[in-house]
Formats: C-alpha cells, sequence, structure tokens
C-alpha cells in the first residue's frame, strides 16, 4: 500500500508546505487555467454519453461513468460552474449548463439523502452564477423532496434506506442542509430551515466524541428517538475518524454557521477544526490519511478529497472568527491547497483521466475507488481555490 514518491517531488512539498508565503496570483492562475483545460478535455470525453456524468478511472485508467442517481453526479457540473465563474468563457458556461441539465431528474429523489449534494452543487451554482431564476424552482422541488426524509422523533433527515439499520444518518448528511437553507431562502418558507436547524442539533448532540471527532453512521430510534447505534461504514473501525467524515463535519459546521449565525454551530466548527490540525496523525502536508486511526499509518494512502473539502472550510472558518485564530486555520487552508497544487496530487494535463486531482480514496473496506481521481475532490479543490483568489484579492 505504500507509495514513494520521488525525492524532487518531497522537497517541493516540503517547501510549499513549509513555506508560509502566500500562493501568487500567477500561481493560482496557472492552477485555474490547467483545470480548464482538463475539465473541458473531460467534457468532451463524456458528452458523446448522453444523460450520463464522470465518476472516476479504472485501474487501467479508463473513465468510469456514472448515471444522474449516483450521488455524485452534481459535482462535475459544479466543477464547470466554477471554472465558468473565474473564466468567463461561453464554452464552459454552456458546458456547465448542458451537463447541470442531465441531473435534474434527481429533484425528486426521496430514497437517499443525496439530493441535495447532487442538485445543489450543479443547480445551486448555476442559480448563484448566472441568476437565471428557472433554476429556483429546481432548488425547492430538491429541498421538498429531502424534507420527506425528516423524521420529527428522531429530529433529523434519515440518510440510506438500508435494512442493516432502522435509520442511519451520515455525518456527511450535514452538507445536504445547504440546499435546505437556500430553498428557505429562495421561497421564504421556514419549514426547510428548520429541519436543517434541527438536524444540525441533533447531530450536533449525537454524532460527535468528545475530542470533537465524529463517528460515521449513527443509527436512530424512532419510536423513542435517540440513537442506538454508532459505527463506521466507510471508516476503518466503529471508533476510528474517518477523514472525509471529519471533513463533511468541519464543512457542514462552518456552513451552517455562515448561514445562521447560531454560535453553537461556529464553537462546534473549531472544535472539529482543533481535532483535525491537532492530530497526530495529520501528515506535515496536511492532507491526512484516509483515516485518522488507519492501523497502518504511515504505509497507507492519503485522501486528497478529504483535504480539498477541508482546505474550503478552513478557509471559510478563517474569515468567520478573531484574526488570531483566523490566522491559523487560514495557514492550514493554505497550506493543503499549496500541497494539491503540488505535483504530488495536481495532475498534468491529458493525465489522471483528465481529472484535476490524484490520490482520493472512495471506500477503502471495499477497495473501492482507492488512490484514484474523484468528482468531488475536483469539486472542492477549485471552490477552495475561488475562495483563496477571492480572499488574497489585493
Ligand atoms: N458521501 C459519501 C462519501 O463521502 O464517500
Amino acid at each position: 500500500m505504500k507509495r514513494s514518491l520521488p525525492i524532487s517531488v518531497l522537497l517541493f512539498c516540503s517547501f510549499m508546505t513549509f513555506a508560509g508565503s502566500r500562493i501568487s496570483d500567477k500561481q493560482l492562475q496557472r492552477t485555474l487555467d490547467l483545470s480548464l483545460e482538463q475539465a473541458m478535455r473531460l467534457y468532451n470525453e463524456v458528452k458523446v454519453f448522453p444523460d450520463k456524468l464522470p465518476r472516476t478511472i479504472d485501474q487501467k485508467g479508463k473513465l468510469v461513468i456514472s448515471n444522474d442517481k449516483w450521488w455524485t453526479s452534481g459535482f462535475f457540473p459544479g466543477t464547470l460552474w466554477y471554472l465558468y465563474e473565474s473564466s468567463g468563457k461561453k464554452e464552459v458556461e454552456d458546458a456547465a449548463m448542458e451537463l447541470t441539465r442531465r441531473v435534474i431528474n434527481q429533484q425528486y429523489t426521496t430514497d437517499n439523502h443525496d439530493v441535495g449534494f447532487m442538485i445543489y452543487c450543479s443547480f445551486g451554482n448555476a442559480l448563484r452564477i448566472t441568476g437565471d431564476k428557472t433554476n429556483e424552482s429546481v432548488i425547492i422541488n430538491a429541498a421538498k423532496s429531502l424534507s420527506t426524509r425528516f423524521n420529527p422523533v428522531t429530529g433529523c433527515i434519515k440518510s440510506w434506506n438500508n435494512i442493516k439499520w432502522q435509520y442511519p444518518v451520515i455525518i456527511d448528511n450535514m452538507m445536504n442542509l445547504e440546499l435546505l437553507v437556500n430553498a428557505t431562502r429562495i421561497s421564504g418558507d421556514s419549514s426547510y430551515l428548520k429541519i436543517a436547524e434541527t438536524h444540525a442539533n441533533t447531530t450536533l448532540k449525537n454524532h460527535f466524541r468528545p475530542d470533537g471527532s465524529s463517528y460515521h453512521v449513527v443509527s436512530y430510534d424512532t419510536i423513542k428517538g435517540g440513537f442506538v447505534d454508532r459505527v463506521t461504514f466507510q471508516g476503518s473501525h466503529n471508533e476510528s475518524a474517518w477523514a472525509r467524515g471529519q471533513a463533511w463535519g468541519l464543512y457542514g459546521y462552518v456552513m451552517m454557521y455562515r448561514e445562521t449565525k447560531k454560535p453553537a454551530y461556529l464553537q462546534h466548527a473549531q472544535k472539529i477544526a482543533g481535532f483535525i490540525m491537532q492530530h497526530k496523525n495529520l501528515p506535515k502536508d496536511k492532507i491526512p490519511y484516509w483515516d485518522f486511526d488507519a492501523p497502518q499509518i504511515p504505509n497507507t494512502l492519503r485522501d486528497a478529497s478529504a483535504g480539498a473539502v477541508m482546505a474550503s472550510a478552513f478557509l471559510e472558518l478563517s474569515t468567520l472568527v478573531d484574526k488570531k485564530s483566523g490566522k491559523k486555520y487560514f495557514d492550514i487552508g493554505q497550506a493543503q491547497l499549496k500541497s494539491l497544487m503540488s505535483p504530488v496530487y495536481f495532475a498534468k494535463p491529458g493525465e489522471n483521466g483528465n481529472f484535476i486531482l490524484k490520490h482520493s480514496v472512495g471506500f477503502m473496506a471495499r477497495n473501492n475507488e482507492v488512490d484514484v481521481p474523484l468528482t468531488y475532490a475536483d469539486y472542492y479543490f477549485l471552490e477552495a481555490l475561488l475562495k483563496y483568489k477571492k480572499m488574497t484579492k489585493k
């Protein structure tokens, strides 16, 4: 499982990570230009498959596509929207619109919680960037669909329909709340926001350990309320801290504070941030191993997707707190971005199946999508880059 890196790459990384210097405008622009080139290659590859979206590559480097039902379907349209936002290029807007349309039926999905990821990353960005109000009804319908999965007895939204657990809720579900808060903003109907806050409050109470790390899956009792089981599905073991789960939790509470200004969410985001930043197993380049407690550390894989989600969340968190705390969150977000921009993770155009970032881990225990590119790593990487660009603009 150990991957050894060439010495030049290691030296480059240690320089980039320890140099606390800002990423220059030139480096940022070059990274955005290369990302655009790469994403348009991927778009050209995928556009010939009607209704399909890119997912990853297989062991031979061949493109793996999915239909719109797969939970990641909204990320590549969202990546194209970010690249349109930063480039203003008409052909990128057209590509973003075309792939966004491929996800439209998911507004009616009620059999899982991923409708938030699928619709908000695609149609949410389309609305935000173009201002085209025809996207609003899709967002409202998706929020209605997601709301059908809320149960007032458990006080949360059910993630999966799964016979193994009565009412499984995964930490990832925090990400789907952004759809709900924006549905309230658009429609004026406060019920969506109320569900989002109730879910966030229940998760805050039940999903976290005293050290600020989170369980992956919490299963609830629909008769009495409260949880019956706290386990993992994608992590190393039940008491471990699965890296992407920690990233989803951090991002989720940063986003909920941004949207509601409730101090409890900010405090909680900072607690999760502290867990990540102070963890003895967080590597020097700040890109986590796929699980903070993977027994094979250091001889196991990093997860670039977790690093990208964290970078986006840390950069935003740095803007929501006082100057001193803000600096430490900015520094780690910046270090993560620098690492992801380095040749260790950032693919050359035409390589890596035309995805932007290398070395993500989907589902380690099933040996599924391990050490591959993933659309959500690219999406949150670009989101973080654009946040950084805005924050550091002179
Ligand atoms: N939401 C599924 C995952 O993070 O793998």
